[in-house]
């Protein structure tokens, strides 16, 4: 009986120390494998490329830190997109790399990483504009690498397809060939990056249904009027409307991720913005609301954008202009020249006064407290403080005219560390030389 126990024992020892053996042979092998990510130069780019109807290409720097995050996810997506069939290639050149610098010049690249699309043997490029971990890439990606307008022949597809807490496009159209439809492609395959589309010759499908007279576009929102068709096929005509109806009337900002798109594209405008913040858990939040979108819906169309922001989740904000918390509800106003106007601890009846005066021009600006040093931001680019990923960034431009995008901390001391890494080394540029950039619109 003990031998039969420990002969028992003796194999249970012996098979953890082969499965042990085993473990450490695979992690072995896992590490000693191929990355799947392709390395380009400039002395291979091009013929990688020219080989490719679909291909993305991340331009990066060595020392820049979000590149660095985002190195294990975009591996990993390499990995799962080399079995997609046909299989999805994803590449990375050094920017920073001298000899690779014309490629980063040829394709625009003002920040690092940015990631391109490139399609038809690099004949058109596209910017990624999607998630940074592995499985956002990869099903962006399938999606980039698939038709830009999917078709909706049931239920099921709309289900699968539209995402109701984000922008759809869906063209209608009774059959699918014809001017209209040609020009619904066009469109589809120049705005797929920022938006999803799908076409239908049943509009019953659709969300708010109903019935249609033609070829029609309708948008689909999460916000406002939640969908609305629209008939000019124009493609340029169609893409104004696009983006003008993927602007909310009031955009808001708090915790909900599913939000942060929006703010991305309030940023994008070129109008004045007005920002209202103030804290959401409070029971005043209602009377705010309706105020504020009565007059955001007065305003609209009239070169001003309104956002909602949440206090509790709005602390970068506050530090970037300082303010405090305590002088919410407050409403800031910030110009596209830069210039400011405040007015802290408003109440929901001072919003249409206010608007007003800021309107006809009778409000004086207002002059924050510097939280940032000179010598690292003359501009204000309130995205900086929202802390939604993707946002454009600070831009640094060296005295050799190379223009870094800043993703470093907050505080002064993170931004001074920043220009002292990254001035040229060879000018020795004081910090003051190393004027930044203001760029938001990418
Ligand atoms: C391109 O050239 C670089 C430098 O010689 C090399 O490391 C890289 O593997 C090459 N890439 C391809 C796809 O041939
Ligand atoms: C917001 O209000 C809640 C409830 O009154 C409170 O607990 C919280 O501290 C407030 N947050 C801020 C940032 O003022």
């Amino acid at each position: 009986m003990a031998s039969r126990v420990c002969v028992g024992f003796l194999v249970l020892v012996s098979s953890i120390l082969l499965l042990l053996l085993l473990l450490s042979v695979s992690v072995y092998a896992d590490e000693g494998e191929h990355e799947h990510v392709l390395t380009l130069d400039h002395s291979n780019f091009s013929d990688t490329v020219t080989k490719h109807d679909f291909i993305v290409v991340e331009f990066y720097a060595p020392w820049c830190g979000h590149c660095k995050k985002l190195a294990p996810e975009y591996e990993k997506a390499a990995l799962v997109l080399s079995r997609h069939d046909p299989p999805v290639i994803l590449a990375k050149v050094d920017a920073s790399d001298e000899p690779n610098r014309e490629l980063a010049k040829k394709f625009e690249i003002q920040g690092f990483p940015t990631i391109k699309i490139l399609r038809n043997g690099g004949k058109s490029a596209q910017e990624y504009n999607g998630p940074r971990e592995a499985d956002g890439i990869v099903a962006y990606l399938k999606k980039q690498a698939g038709p830009a307008s999917a078709e909706i022949k049931s239920a099921e597809d709309v289900s699968s397809l539209i995402d109701e807490t984000r922008i759809f496009v869906v063209g209608v159209f009774p059959k699918f060939s014809g001017e209209e439809f040609e020009k619904f492609k066009v469109l589809a395959e120049k705005l797929r990056s920022d938006y999803d589309f799908g076409h239908t010759s049943n509009a019953k499908l659709l969300p708010h249904g109903g019935s249609v007279n033609g070829p029609t576009i309708r948008l689909l929102k999460p916000f406002d009027e939640l969908f609305i068709d629209f008939q000019d096929f124009d493609v340029d005509a169609l893409e104004k409307f696009i983006v003008e109806a993927s602007v909310p009337i009031v955009t808001v900002y708090d915790k909900d991720p599913s939000n942060h798109p929006f703010v991305n594209t309030f940023f994008n405008t070129p109008n004045a913005k007005a920002m209202l913040f103030l804290n959401f858990s409070e029971e005043h939040l209602d009377a705010f609301k309706s105020k504020y979108k009565d007059v955001a819906t007065a305003y609209k169309g009239k070169g001003i954008s309104f956002l909602l922001g949440d206090s509790e989740a709005s602390q970068n904000v506050f530090q970037y202009f300082g303010l405090k918390e305590d002088q919410t509800p407050l409403i800031f106003i910030q110009k596209k020249s830069g210039q400011k106007y405040l007015k802290t601890n408003l109440k929901p009846g001072h919003i249409a006064t206010w608007l007003k005066e800021y309107m006809d021009g009778s409000l004086k600006p207002f002059v924050r407290s510097e939280p940032i040093p000179d010598d690292a931001t003359a501009n204000d680019l309130p995205t900086e403080a929202f802390d939604v990923q993707g946002f454009p960034t600070i831009y640094f431009r060296s005295a050799s005219g190379n223009l870094l995008k800043y993703d470093g901390g907050r505080t002064k001391e993170d931004i001074i560390e920043f220009i002292q890494n990254n001035r040229d080394k060879s000018t020795q540029p004081s910090p003051v030389e190393s004027s930044p950039v203001k760029k938001d619109e990418l």
